[in-house]
């Protein structure tokens, strides 16, 4: 039997196979038909935010092309796909007046998606704040999780007739610390006080925009993609271990635990004093949650540092890396989906994002890209072993449909199992995208044979 056919076959029937895109990465169209700007189209423009100096004016220009990349989807076999919504296409301004034409897009692709027997995924805030709410505080303002709130009832109610399954936000712990104490995202700020007060406002937008999408539709399905990873002591000193606790801390406990009723870590709370003590507004939280979605691309390991978390990452020796410099290590992910089970117990969990950027070529009109195939096929084996054990694993979507706009390296690294020539905006399916297709198309293969019998 082929190592395909095995691993195919050890997904449960209906698991659903998809690709997640984010609507800054993928859209263009950064002021058609009414939009406003974003916090994205303000930051690509401040000189050396993107290391490659572009922007995602254009990117891979999906707002003209969506009916194209819903076909490629249909291609490939999925019966899945997460996508994110601009909300400075809804909402231009963040709060005021309505823009009807954005809506209009969303309830087309919606349409065409479902036509095509292929489940949405809609993810409310996947980082591009509208530029307006930044002005008046952004994330630190308590006005912008109201914003959020109205926005999640607005988009719900225009498409929770036929979308299921929603996220209020992705990776809320690289929103408040990429974008406000590392600043290398958007919008650019350097403060981990500021940091820290923008996750506590994320943590409240979720329940706000969760109570939101379920008002309008009782049915609705409500999760959230976190960015989480093992964290794991660089040697077997105590003070090591005591630091990839707080980085677990740092970046999952923070989040999981109030998600899942918890109210924030103490210990976490504690090494937060000096910075934050709004703890008690978490009190009687309600993050509840239908699903967890998990974003997953490497673990951290961790040693005794400096900085308010007083820990450093070490980079292991020796280790395999993606082109983005981060490392490969599938049985972390086994160990991570576990974790998440047996620690929190969600009802349904989804990897909502994995996948890998290499350095692709075009040789004879392909891309051949056997590293993505092997990463792929090691994470997907990863998972199906996680399942085994027992872990409410229902989907997976790659992460990406197409290669496109990454964040602060612009379009240099490339993530897709479809290939993007931004000259002239053609697709081509990589050889990994093949091999998606296969697993899914022998994946269904087993299953109607197996029902069969
Ligand atoms: C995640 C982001 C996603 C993409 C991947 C590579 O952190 O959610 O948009 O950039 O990394």
């Amino acid at each position: 039997m082929s190592d395909t056919v095995a691993l195919a076959r050890r997904f449960p029937r209906g698991f659903l196979f998809g690709t997640a895109t984010a609507a800054y990465q993928i859209e263009g169209g950064h002021d058609a038909d009414g939009k406003g700007p974003s916090i994205w189209d303000t930051f690509c423009r401040q000189p050396g935010a993107i290391s490659t100096g572009e922007t995602g004016d254009i990117a891979c220009d999906h707002y003209h092309r969506w009916r194209e990349d819903v076909a490629l989807q249909s291609d490939l076999g999925c019966n899945a796909y997460r996508l994110s919504i601009s909300w400075p296409r809804v909402i231009p301004d963040g709060s005021g007046a309505v823009n009807e034409a954005g809506l209009t897009f969303y309830d087309r692709l919606v349409d065409e998606l479902l036509g095509k027997g292929i489940r949405p995924f809609v993810t409310l805030y996947h980082w591009d704040l509208p530029q307006a709410l930044q002005e008046r505080g952004g994330w630190s303002s308590p006005e912008t999780v109201a914003a959020f709130g109205r926005y999640a009832d607005v988009v719900s109610r225009r498409l929770g007739d036929r979308v299921g399954d929603w996220m209020t936000l992705n990776e809320p712990e690289v929103v408040a610390y990429a974008g406000h104490w590392v600043g290398v995202h958007a919008p650019g700020v350097r403060d981990f006080r500021t940091a820290v007060g923008v996750s506590h406002h994320l943590l409240l937008a979720h329940r706000d925009a969760a109570r939101a999408v379920r008002a309008a539709h009782r049915d609705a399905r409500v999760g959230i993609a976190l960015n989480l990873s093992p964290c794991d002591p660089a040697s077997d000193t105590g003070d090591d271990a005591e630091a990839a606790r707080r980085m677990d801390g740092y970046l999952n406990r923070w989040f999981l635990d109030p998600l899942f009723g918890r109210g924030y870590p103490k210990d976490m709370l504690e090494l937060y004093r000096p910075y934050f003590d709004r703890g008690d507004e978490l009190v009687g939280y309600d993050g509840a949650l239908d699903f967890l979605g998990v974003n997953y691309y490497a673990r951290r390991i961790v040693r005794a540092g400096a900085g308010p978390l007083r820990a450093d990452r070490v980079d292991p020796e020796g280790a395999e890396h993606t082109a983005i410099g981060w490392e490969v290590h599938p049985a972390s992910f086994r160990k991570l989906l576990l974790r998440v089970h047996e620690d929190y117990a969600p009802r349904h969990v989804y990897v909502t994002e994995n996948g890998a950027a290499y350095d692709d070529a075009i040789v004879d009109d392909r891309v051949d890209d056997p590293a993505r195939v092997s990463f792929l096929a090691r994470h997907f084996d990863a998972a199906a072993t996680a399942i085994a054990e027992g872990v409410p694993l229902r989907g997976y979507f790659i992460w990406t449909l197409m290669d496109n706009f990454e964040w602060a390296h612009g379009t240099s690294k490339r993530f897709g199992i479809v290939h993007t020539d931004y000259a002239t905006q053609r697709r081509r399916v990589k050889a990994s995208g093949e091999w998606y297709r296969g697993l899914i198309a022998t994946h269904r293969g087993a299953r109607a044979t197996a029902a069969a019998k």
